[in-house]
């Protein structure tokens, strides 16, 4: 096994590798073999990645709710040093994302990612999207519920603006925040800076852009030009730039083909000079 860099994971006293892996895309539309997906996560392992992010949510629909975590827990059986962060707030009907708020359904959703992972405590739980249809608070007192008795061992919120950070930190402590950041997608860089202020880790999630256009970024003159200066991949180089942008921030790029996942592991490895940052921060705003 490489050793990769390793980060804290905010304020839970825990080391990771400081790249971690989105596991969604082995487990919703376009999904390999249960076979491929274990060895892509098994390539993640051999490259020093030791932080997974999954969701209960990540499936085909509700019926197949915790395909992702069930795998991940097939995957890592003889495997401690990898963390598990999942997630629990939105449900799957006929295979659309629906958000569920409710205090009941976090519980439940909860025991069922137990059950799922096969743990008697989930290391980080994220409340994955607040539920315009439930006040916030509520759904974070359940998740407090949670952890009080000993289900959630750190609290981690999902898709939330400042305001909401503030307001969960009334209730619990946060260990994580995971919003959507990338090279073209700035909008939570007023969360990432209170995060920063915190200590709170932030996992910018679809950090090549997303599923689907995460091949294409390259197709950026300015990133592309830079990516040929380092040697490196457009994704490389839009991984690296996330690392370097704040000390709390583990990006976690999804991967379902293991190409993919050696090669995003490999931007940890890739020192970006101050000109090239600051150049590629302007992508997004030209
Ligand atoms: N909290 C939320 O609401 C939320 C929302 C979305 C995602 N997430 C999490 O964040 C993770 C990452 O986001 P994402 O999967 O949406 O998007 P992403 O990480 O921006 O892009 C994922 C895609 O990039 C491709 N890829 C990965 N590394 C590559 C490389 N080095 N070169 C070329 N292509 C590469 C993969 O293709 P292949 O599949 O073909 O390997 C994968 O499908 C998810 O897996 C999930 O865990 C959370």
């Amino acid at each position: 096994m490489k050793t990769m860099q390793q980060r804290l994971l905010g304020p839970t006293g825990l080391s990771v590798g400081i790249i971690g892996m989105g596991c969604m895309p082995l487990s919703v539309n376009g999904r390999p073999s249960e076979e491929e997906g274990i060895k892509t996560i098994h390539a993640a392992l051999e490259q020093g990645i030791t932080l997974f992010d999954t969701a209960d949510a990540y499936c085909l629909n509700a019926g197949e709710n915790g395909h992702n975590e069930r795998l991940l827990s097939k995957a890592l059986r003889n495997h401690p040093e990898a963390i598990v962060a999942t997630k629990g707030g939105h449900i799957r009907p006929e295979g659309r994302w629906e958000t569920d708020g409710r205090p009941d359904h976090l519980r439940q959703a909860c025991e069922d990612s137990l059950r799922a992972l096969g743990v008697e405590a989930i290391t980080l739980y994220q409340f994955h999207r607040p539920d315009p249809k439930v006040p916030f608070a509520e759904s974070v007192g359940a998740v407090a519920d949670l952890q009080r008795e000993g289900k959630i061992v750190h609290v981690g919120l999902s898709n939330v603006s400042v305001a909401q950070l503030e307001e969960a930190r009334n209730i619990v402590k946060v260990a994580s925040v995971q919003n959507r950041m990338n090279l073209f997608d700035h909008s939570s860089m007023d969360v990432l800076k209170r995060c920063e202020e915190l200590g709170i880790a932030f996992l910018p999630y679809s950090p090549l852009n997303g599923m689907g256009k995460a091949g294409g970024i390259g197709s950026n003159e300015t990133l592309s030009r830079i990516a040929g200066a380092y040697d490196a991949s457009p994704q490389q180089i839009a991984l690296a730039w996330l690392i370097q942008l704040s000390p709390v921030i583990l990006p976690i790029p999804g991967a379902s083909k293991i190409a993919n996942i050696v090669n995003s592991a490999g931007a940890a490895k890739v020192t970006l000079s101050a000109d090239d940052l600051s150049v590629l921060g302007t992508i997004a705003s030209a």
